[in-house]
């Protein structure tokens, strides 16, 4: 195996006095889409954070491509090739769209600049047709588009996106699912956090479920698709 492009070892998170994560491991190669699954609760968003560098790890370590990154301030995570949106899809609403991709633009890791607003617009073409219109009056599946597309303009190594079909219509649902698709297919590197496994059958190439703060399972989606007991244990379906 290459060395992934993210990986948690042992992870131990706090909120305070209380645990939330034990000893979570978690593996991301290169072209991967990775479901992270479980129900509410069960420390998806935690995850992330701990990831970011938001909750950091108390124990264990978080490498990027063989690096570690954990103890590190957020912007330095984020500077060291980690694209996360959060669940709260913060866009800035009194800037227009066009403003609110351009000052998120910044060279990857490797001083890539793959994403410029022009590929944006390609790969989002509603986007396109509301450049200049501000962000807030956007709908809230076009503002998680628009998080999506923001991260992307940073260039990241990988892209972590916390339930990106939470509270949406389920036409924009599809929407959203059709877009990860494309960029999976694209060869865009992705964590995905959802409670909804059947948005991320036709998505993810590989799943990794968590339950109570551990990780009870980890596999190709198709081998999660043919495991009834997993899903029926940790998955509502
Ligand atoms: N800021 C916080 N302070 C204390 N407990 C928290 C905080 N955020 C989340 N939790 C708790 O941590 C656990 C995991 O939450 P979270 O990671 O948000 O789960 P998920 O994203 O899978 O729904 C839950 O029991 C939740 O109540
Ligand atoms: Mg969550």
């Amino acid at each position: 195996m290459d060395t992934p492009i993210l990986e948690m070892r042992g992870a131990n998170v706090f909120y305070g006095a209380s645990q939330i994560l034990f000893g979570v491991n978690l593996a991301v190669q290169r072209g991967q889409t990775m479901a992270l699954l479980g129900r509410n609760g069960a420390g998806k968003s935690t995850t992330f954070k701990a990831i970011a560098g938001i909750a950091p790890p108390r124990g264990g370590q978080v490498l990027l491509s063989g690096h570690p990154v954990s103890g590190q301030a957020p912007y330095l995570v984020a500077r060291a090739g980690i694209g996360y949106v959060p669940e709260d899809r913060q866009v800035f609403p009194e800037h227009t769209v066009d403003d609110n991709l351009i000052v998120a633009a910044k060279r990857g890791p490797r001083g890539d600049r793959h994403w410029t607003t022009e590929r944006i617009y390609e790969v989002f073409p509603i986007l396109a047709g509301m450049r200049n219109r501000m962000a807030g009056r956007l709908s809230g599946g076009e503002q998680q588009m628009l998080t999506i597309a923001r991260t992307l303009m940073g260039n990241p190594d990988i892209l972590l996106l916390d339930e990106p079909s939470e509270g949406l219509a389920p036409i924009v649902v599809r929407a959203i699912g059709d877009l990860i698709r494309q960029l999976r297919d694209m060869g865009v590197t992705i964590l995905i956090a959802e409670q909804n496994m059947h948005f991320c059958l036709g998505i993810a190439t590989h799943a990794t479920v968590i339950d109570k703060g551990q990780v009870v399972y980890s596999a190709t989606i198709d081998e999660l698709r043919g495991n009834d007991a997993i899903m029926q244990r940790y998955l509502a379906v």
